[in-house]
């Protein structure tokens, strides 16, 4: 499966939305996720992320972010088309510690 990582929190560009075959992100009020079970890896969201925060799980280190995904995707709305990004995503691109502070 792939999974949304880190820095879609507060950029939220929802460009993965528009790709995706069969309609997997979920969405939360500062970033999506991606129902690991609906995933059928395809690949073709990671590089349409302009934040570049999709990953595929078989890389390292991303078990934190493979539980969230998993988590995230069976309690928020599912979400097929792509909305409005926030006015400032682009000041939130790279920012560390989103997680701690934003995750919604
Ligand atoms: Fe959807 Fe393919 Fe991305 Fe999985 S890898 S979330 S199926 S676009
Ligand atoms: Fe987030 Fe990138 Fe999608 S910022 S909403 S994973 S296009």
């Amino acid at each position: 499966t792939y999974v949304v990582t880190d820095n879609c929190i507060k950029c939220k560009y929802m460009d993965c939305v528009e790709v995706c075959p069969v309609d997997c992100f979920y969405e939360g009020e500062n970033m999506l996720v991606i129902h690991p079970d609906e995933c059928i890896d395809c690949g073709v969201c990671e590089p349409e992320c302009p934040a570049d925060a999709i990953r595929p799980d078989t890389e390292p280190g991303l078990d934190k972010w493979l539980k969230i995904n998993t988590e995230y995707a069976s309690s928020w709305p599912n979400i097929t088309q792509k909305g409005e990004p926030p006015d400032d995503a682009k000041e939130f691109d790279g920012v560390e510690g989103k997680f701690e502070k934003y995750f919604s």
